[in-house]
């Protein structure tokens, strides 16, 4: 066969079959004049390895010299010249069909990169913005069916990650980039390659390599063939498609999942087994007895004045604690606090800055998950239902959170619509809300336009509206006015019937003023519960016993925020060293943080001069002094 010079077919023949064996032994450097399998897939249109003048000269050159060594073999071995060299033809190896377009050649990696970049500012910022606002507005801007899907079903997955937007930016940024780089062509066409479309990019990019090779080749893509190739090893478009859409139904349920057991840092996680528990499937509705659930019995200690027996608990807390954990240090916001709320009551949670007021409130809101311990709220397990609790919880936080652009009605509505009030009374209700806050007038007034107070009022009418049963009021008051705060302790009196009412505040005489039951907290515990008589007594008498014993002359001289300031006669000078003694020891249960003594200043004795004075002319007031006195003596008291 190799000599044959029978037909001039079989030294062309020949001629193939060498040059094939060359190619495999790597002779020649032919390797370079025959592309790789990925070149000529994916990378080359066929025209540049058809056209590309380099390859054929080095293929010619070859032929050439295989020619005449060949015709010098024949000869010498057959004895036969052969005179009409051109007799003898080469022909250029295969080379298919093909649409001659530079244009399409050399941008055929640019579409997909192309729509990559378009998509991928939108991706990355609206990743940023479900992790700042756990809000999805993006579907709007996406048209290209599967991709946009996938884009957006990857995005949502994706967010489930992060709690700062700004990191949620950076590793979709990184995963974008990187996944519209194309490393995947060595790997030969099996189920890992339709495996990589998990990133919506390498979909994409796959998509067009396939769309390109049709339209590199004279066949021009058509519907129909989705699912046929033009090469041996080929990536089916429709295959492409298939694995894309996969991943991107996929990613709900897990994006689901996820988001309820890394709900971020508001919010309550769901234990990893919630699928399979009944409740989370069937929810179970409002418990009928809910007052049997208790909370540890705290009333034993001193402290806490007996539970109220007659009316309905609504709210009870059982050792409920909450630890931060920094990078560097934890911190214990609140510990173990026990506490039961009642129907038809105000109770005031009472402490200063930091005490973890807004912790706990938090807590009963499902915004922070507890560290350990639960609450019921009308029999509803914070835990786990949280769902049933929304809709009878109605929630004003310590600052005002509000969409700038949305008019009072709007704000209002919303909160309807998301408790699931029912729209027939819609109006009702709000007309209901709006006349009991005093907004009745401000209704189309967009919230940037309200003033700080009708803000406040605005904020509360938000936790009041939709027959919220529990309302939690974290410091209502704060920025008000004393005009105004008076107006809205007298909203939030007139509101308690039928309601439990939760309200934070530092303000020893607002608590006062409106709670029916008062629990004093202090560095996340709760130091003392009980009506304002109860604690006045408690504390008043425990206190005033201990300065009657030893400085039975003294007086309040000064009292301003969380300090008393009392004089007593030098005489008794000799007692102190045993007042102090005491005080020091029942230090925690007084209610004393620190203390000091001084010999009176000149200052102190003017004013003392000029008071007595004052006292001597108007004996009313003077009534008025001493019982603001009292109040501010109680006062300090609670303020550890
Ligand atoms: N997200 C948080 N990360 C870390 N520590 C926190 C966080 N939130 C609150 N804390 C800490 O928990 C403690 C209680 O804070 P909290 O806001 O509950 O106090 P508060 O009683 O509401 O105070 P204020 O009267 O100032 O509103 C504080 O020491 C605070 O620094
Ligand atoms: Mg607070």
């Amino acid at each position: 066969m190799f000599f044959s010079t029978h037909d001039k077919l079989y030294v062309l023949t020949h001629l193939c079959v060498i040059l094939e064996q060359i190619d495999t032994l790597n002779r020649y450097k032919i390797d370079k004049i025959f592309p790789t399998k990925v070149d000529y897939l994916y990378n080359r249109a066929p025209e540049d390895f058809c056209l590309d003048m380099t390859y054929f000269s080095i293929y010619e050159t070859f032929n050439a010299f295989k020619y005449s060594m060949d015709i010098q073999l024949i000869a010498k071995m057959t004895g036969i010249k052969i005179q009409n060299t051109n007799m003898v033809k080469s022909i250029p190896f295969y080379c298919p069909d093909f649409e001659q377009d530079e244009l399409l050649s050399t941008f055929s990696f640019f579409p997909s990169l192309l729509i990559s970049i378009a998509f991928m500012f939108t991706s990355v910022f609206t990743t940023g913005n479900i992790v700042a606002e756990k809000a999805n507005k993006m579907k709007e801007y996406l048209k290209l069916v599967v991709y946009s899907f996938q884009v957006v079903s990857f995005t949502l997955l994706l967010s489930q990650f992060f709690n700062k937007p700004f990191n949620a930016k950076v590793v979709l940024l990184i995963i974008w980039i990187f996944s519209v780089v194309n490393f995947y062509d060595e790997i030969p066409t099996s189920v890992i390659k339709y495996l990589f479309a998990v990133f919506p990019n390498l979909g994409l990019v796959f998509s067009f390599q396939v769309l390109f090779q049709f339209e590199r080749s004279s066949k021009n893509f058509h519907i129909a063939q989705l699912f046929e190739n033009i090469y041996e090893d080929p990536l089916k478009l429709g295959a492409i498609l298939i694995s894309m859409l996969a991943w991107s139904i996929l990613y709900f349920p897990i994006t689901w999942y996820l988001e309820n057991i890394l709900p971020g840092d508001f919010g309550l996680p769901l234990p990893f087994y919630f699928p399979l528990t009944k409740n989370y499937w069937f929810p179970q509705n409002l418990d009928k007895n809910f007052s049997k659930y208790e909370a540890e019995a705290e009333s034993d200690r001193p402290s806490f004045e007996k539970e109220p027996s007659n009316l309905k608990k609504t709210v009870s807390i059982n050792n409920l604690s909450k630890t931060f954990k920094t990078f560097r240090r934890s911190k214990k916001a609140v510990k173990n606090i026990s506490i039961n709320f009642y129907e038809n009551q105000i109770t005031g949670l009472l402490g200063h800055n930091g005490a973890g007021k807004t912790t706990t409130t938090f807590m009963l809101c499902g915004m922070f998950p507890p560290t350990s311990g639960n609450a019921r709220m009308m029999g509803l397990d914070l835990r786990n239902q949280m769902d049933q609790i929304r809709p009878i919880l109605g929630f004003c936080p310590q600052v005002d959170i509000l969409l700038e652009d949305f008019t009072v009605e709007e704000h209002l509505k919303l909160v309807l619509m998301i408790k699931g009030f029912p729209k027939s009374k819609f109006i009702e209700e709000l007309e209901r809300i709006s006349n009991f806050v005093g907004l009745q007038k401000d209704l189309k007034k967009r919230s940037k336009n309200l003033s700080g107070g009708m803000k406040r009022r605005l904020m509360v009418a938000l936790a009041l509206i939709g027959d919220s049963k529990i309302i939690i009021l974290d410091e209502p008051t704060s920025g008000l006015d004393p005009f105004n705060r008076v107006k809205l302790w007298e909203l939030i009196r007139r509101y308690k019937n039928n309601h439990t009412i939760i309200l934070t505040t530092h303000f020893m005489e607002e608590a006062d003023a409106l709670s029916d039951r008062i629990a004093i907290m202090n560095h996340g515990e709760i130091k003392c519960c009980g009506s304002p008589i109860f604690l006045k007594n408690y504390y008043g008498n425990e206190f005033e016993n201990l300065l009657k014993k030893y400085l039975s002359d003294y007086q309040i001289e000064i009292d301003v925020a969380a300090e008393i300031c009392i004089s007593f006669p030098f005489d008794k000078a000799n007692l102190l060293s045993d007042f102090l003694n005491d005080l020091e020891t029942d230090k925690n249960k007084l209610g004393v943080d620190s203390y000091g003594i001084s010999s009176s200043t000149i200052e102190e004795v003017f004013l003392k001069v000029g008071k007595i004075d004052h006292k001597a002319e108007d004996s009313n007031k003077m009534n008025n002094f001493v019982n603001i006195d009292e109040n501010a003596f109680n006062e300090t008291l609670f303020n550890f």
